[in-house]
């Protein structure tokens, strides 16, 4: 039965796998679209082992040498979903290599107990402080190495293009700039205790709806320009590689028709080549369909194993034999057949053997001590929990980042902080405030799919399990009592009773309203939302209940706990409600962040400092893109049309208002800005796009039966590698060429131009000058320090969020505004600080798409620091 239905996946799968990498022929794009199609770039270039993965790599060729083919493929392969961890390698017994154990989650370990729950990293993103940023990737890695998990498959640096897509909240928002510094920041955290982090999800999965996976009947395809990949897509993926990320992992989407784990141009083009990625690149869960032409494309390792969930034997336990699998025992027939080079399998196995050695998980590193099938100690008579509790003090950097991430987004006259002195009555309204009435913190333990009690994580397999969930309702209660036991406080907590809600309201004199939106991944759907929201509204009737507060009680304060951007249009200027908390997805501490933020008394008081890391719109059609929910195309077109615009660029192009700018976000005290300078700090040295190490040896059935004309474009991947670029595809239709007229490059070596068209026709040096890992090193070296003094003008403490945007020179295609730097700076009453924010050299460059190289954009740039991408305080020139 298993192999009937493998049979048919295959007929199916093969059917719609129209390009060949074997053959150099491009999946085709459908009519309409024809010049969304991705090239060709063979072969991969092998792991230079250069920076600081010399070593590393250089002890993994070592270790490779001496392994049998059959070892190495227990390296590339998984198996079994029924393992310990949700990816297992295979093992090498004869070198006591003892595989790898790969767990979800970005905020967490995910499926295991003794955890801590942290915040969503939409929360950490909306702290826009690097250091709280790097703690929490600190102490999720030490969970993970604690549980023995070697590759963490976090973070999650998909943007947020599409105010409703459910995985949103897993990422940064809604600008590359942010995602870049949280993506970094998380995995130089994590991977300072030894965990190899993963960069995700490798590219244009911005969408639940047809993401795909090789049970989908229908994939879509992300249709980005280079232009918009560069500066957006691929930004917080670039900024990953130049922390020294371990692991990346491909995407289960298309772009450019072709599946984004053998999307060559892709992962050897753009990952290995041009940012010089020394790691390995890992599949998402079943999204290889085809087993030749990932391996050509530069994918390293199959996850989990076997073809796909419901086809052919689930639980094969070696790869080496695995026959369910795209790799596993095919593997030794592709090598044998010639398909595929088995130095392409060794620099598989090497890249991630490296990344073991390179976090330092050949000493002392823990053995797995958990099962991701249970919380039990015993799985059919043997030991797979020995309950390690990794949990730490990691509550404290819980509570501080809830509390950090909290967003005021209203108060009228002051109307927060609460202080307890001044309540008489509370009342306090909707599920959102209190525990979930089924089972208190884990329904649906293994992945949320409810909107049950206070929201403190959406679903999927961006989550972990409560250790336990610190509700509103209990922790504003406890803070209240712990002051003054004469405070009556009354909730209710059944949205849909309005009578009861409109009495208890009537009679209170500070209400507060908790409401909720809830998204996750596609394969769970909750109350008719497949992953995407179908709506950016409020889930329970949450307008009416606010309006049935508001309508009572002249201080109705309303906290969000959302996934992202809601529509607040029906009642944010409702007189009576006073004051609006956006406290996204807190977490375990919820509810003690929360009152940290909500009430000034005694020591308990942190002003809020937390920006919104997207816009909220007044209208959902306001926003650049949205959800592409229905379609009969076998691979649904998603075209990028936007290009660079999203969120507050498309507002800030199109004149449009939005309810709430990105980087919005209200504070206790007032601040002024004043003395805004720029200063040249280093000088501009030439980005050369990197050319490749030794050149792997091309299969030969690539060369002679590649139809295509061979033209070794320097325009499209200044390499010398045997690329071959379809002529049809060089072509930009969504960027002016302008760029390149006028960029220059700045303080190029004498023997190369100074303009950017000849530089890029230049011959690629003979030898082998390898890519600096991220691209090229000069991108990343401080060119400009912005400085300018912020002062506290109010009369309590508190965090500042500085940020610096950019205009570019105009005729760059760039977007009004651009982030490019912020700084969170806590500032007593009275106090004035200085702030210096650098740009680096990549910060004031742009994609060329000719030349294939970022090129310092030359000509009078405008520099604006503010409080908001639109309440800007400080505004300056400066030439390059
Ligand atoms: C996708 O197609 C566009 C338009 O031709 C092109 O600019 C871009 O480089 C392509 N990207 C990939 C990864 O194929
Ligand atoms: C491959 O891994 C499996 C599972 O751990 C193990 O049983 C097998 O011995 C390994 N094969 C080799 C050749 O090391
Ligand atoms: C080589 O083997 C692989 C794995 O079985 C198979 O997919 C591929 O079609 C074979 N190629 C040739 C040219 O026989
Ligand atoms: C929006 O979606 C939520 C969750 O499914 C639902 O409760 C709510 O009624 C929807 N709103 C509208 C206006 O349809
Ligand atoms: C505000 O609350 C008061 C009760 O204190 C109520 O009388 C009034 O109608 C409310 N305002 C609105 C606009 O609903
Ligand atoms: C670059 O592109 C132009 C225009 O498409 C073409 O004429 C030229 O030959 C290309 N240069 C190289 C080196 O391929
Ligand atoms: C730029 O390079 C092109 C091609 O080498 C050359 O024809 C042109 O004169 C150069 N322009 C400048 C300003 O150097």
């Amino acid at each position: 039965m298993g192999g009937t239905l493998r049979l048919f996946a295959v007929i199916l799968l093969g059917a719609r796998a129209l390009g060949d990498v074997t053959t150099g022929i491009p999946d085709a794009a459908p009519p309409g679209f024809e010049e969304w199609i991705s090239p060709i770039f063979l072969p991969t270039p092998p792991v230079a082992g250069i920076g600081d993965w010399a070593s590393a790599v250089q002890r993994a060729r070592t270790f490779v040498q001496g392994l049998t083919l059959e070892e190495k493929i227990n390296v590339t392969t998984g198996i079994d979903i029924f393992g310990r961890c949700v990816g297992n390698t295979g093992t090498i017994p004869r070198v006591g290599w003892k595989g790898f154990c790969l767990e979800d989650s970005p905020l967490g370990v995910r499926l295991t107990d003794f955890v801590s729950a942290g915040p969503a990293g939409i929360n950490a993103a909306a702290t826009w402080d690097v250091n709280l940023i790097k703690a929490r990737g600190v102490a999720m890695g030490q969970e993970h190495r604690g549980k023995g998990v070697n590759v963490a498959l976090g973070p999650m640096t998909n943007m947020g293009r599409q105010a409703a897509a459910g995985r949103n909240w897993e990422g940064w928002g809604g600008d590359p700039f942010l995602a870049g510094v949280a993506t970094a920041a998380t995995i130089e955290g994590m991977q300072s205790v030894g965990v190899i982090a993963t960069v995700k999800h490798y590219i244009g999965n911005e969408q639940e709806h047809f993401r795909g996976g090789s049970e989908a009947a229908q994939i879509y395809s992300s249709n980005i320009d280079d232009k918009t990949l560069h500066e957006v897509y691929l930004w917080p993926f670039s900024e990953a590689v130049k922390a020294g990320v371990g692991c990346v992992m491909c995407s289960y989407n298309k772009i450019n028709q072709t599946q984004a784990c053998q999307n060559s141009k892709l992962l050897n083009g753009v990952l290995k080549e041009e940012l010089g990625f020394q790691g390995f690149i890992v599949s998402d869960w079943t999204a290889m369909i085809n087993g030749v032409q990932p391996a050509l494309a530069g994918l390293d390792m199959n996850m989990p194993g076997f073809i796909g969930y419901g086809i052919g034997p689930q639980d094969e336990e070696d790869p080496a034999t695995a026959t369910n699998s795209w790799w596993g025992a095919a593997i030794i027939e592709m090598v044998n057949n010639g398909s595929v080079p088995e130095s392409r399998i060794d620099d598989m196995v090497t890249r991630t053997i490296a990344a073991w050695y390179k976090m330092g998980q050949d000493t002392g590193y823990p053995d797995v001590s958990f099962s991701q099938l249970t919380e039990a100690t015993f799985l059919n008579g043997e030991l797979v929990n020995e309950h390690v509790n990794v949990q730490g003090d990691h509550y404290k950097i819980i509570r501080e980042i809830g509390a950090a991430s909290t967003i005021l987004l209203k108060n009228t006259d002051g109307a927060l902080p609460l202080q307890v002195k001044n309540l008489k009555r509370v009342g306090i309204f909707g599920s959102d405030a209190g525990p979930n009435p089924d089972v208190v913190y884990s329904v649906f333990a293994h992945s949320r799919g409810c909107d049950q009690g206070t929201l403190a994580m959406g679903w999927g397999s961006g989550t972990a399990n409560f250790p336990y969930l610190i509700d509103p309702l209990a922790a504003i209660t406890a803070h209240i009592q712990d002051i003054d036991k004469t405070v009556v406080v009354e909730g209710v907590l059944d949205d849909f009773n309005l009578a009861q809600i409109g009495n208890v309201a009537s009679l209170a004199d500070t209400c507060l309203v908790f409401v909720n939106a809830d998204s996750g991944e596609g394969y769970i759907t909750v109350d008719g939302n497949a992953g995407d929201r179908t709506n950016l509204t409020l889930w329970h009737g949450g307008e009416t209940i606010i309006s049935t507060v508001a309508s009572a009680c002249p201080n109705t304060i309303v906290v969000q706990h959302v996934v992202g951007p809601v529509l607040v249009e029906s009642w944010i200027d409702h007189p009576n409600v006073t004051g609006v908390l956006h406290a996204g997805l807190p977490g375990q501490e919820s509810g003690n962040a929360l009152v940290d933020v909500l009430f000034s008394d005694g020591s308990q008081a942190t002003n809020p400092s937390g920006r919104l890391p997207y816009t909220i719109a007044k209208l959902r059609t306001d926003y650049a893109a949205d959800i592409l929910y229905t379609s009969t195309m076998q691979t649904p077109q998603i075209t990028y049309n936007e290009g660079v615009n999203i969120d507050y660029r498309w507002f800030d192009l199109n004149g449009i208002t939005p309810r709430f700018e990105f980087g919005f976000g209200l504070s206790y005290t007032t601040f002024a800005y004043s003395g805004l300078q720029t200063e040249k700090i280093g000088a501009a040295r030439r980005a050369e796009s990197p050319t490749s190490s030794a050149a792997v040896p091309v299969p030969s059935i690539i060369a002679s039966t590649n139809p295509a004309s061979p033209s070794k474009s320097a325009n499209v991947t200044g390499s010398e590698s045997a690329s071959v670029v379809p002529a049809s595809v060089t072509s930009q239709p969504h960027v002016s060429s302008s760029a390149s007229a006028s960029a220059s490059i700045l303080s190029a070596p004498p023997s190369a131009s100074s303009n950017a068209t000849s530089t890029a026709s230049a011959p690629p040096a003979a030898s082998s000058p390898v890519g600096d890992i991220g691209g090229p090193a000069a991108l990343y070296e401080n060119l400009l320090a912005v400085s300018f003094q912020v002062k506290n003008t109010g009369n309590v403490a508190g965090n500042e969020v500085s940020q610096l945007y950019l205009g570019f020179p105009a005729s760059f295609g760039e977007s009004p505004k651009v982030l490019r730097g912020f700084t969170r700076t806590m500032l007593n009453p009275g106090q004035t600080e200085t702030v210096t924010i650098n740009l680096r050299q990549k910060d004031v460059s742009v994609w060329d798409v000719v030349t294939q190289k970022w090129v310092i954009a030359s000509g009078t740039f405008k520099v604006m620091v503010g409080s908001s991408s639109r309440n800007i305080h400080l505004q300056g020139t400066f030439e390059l």
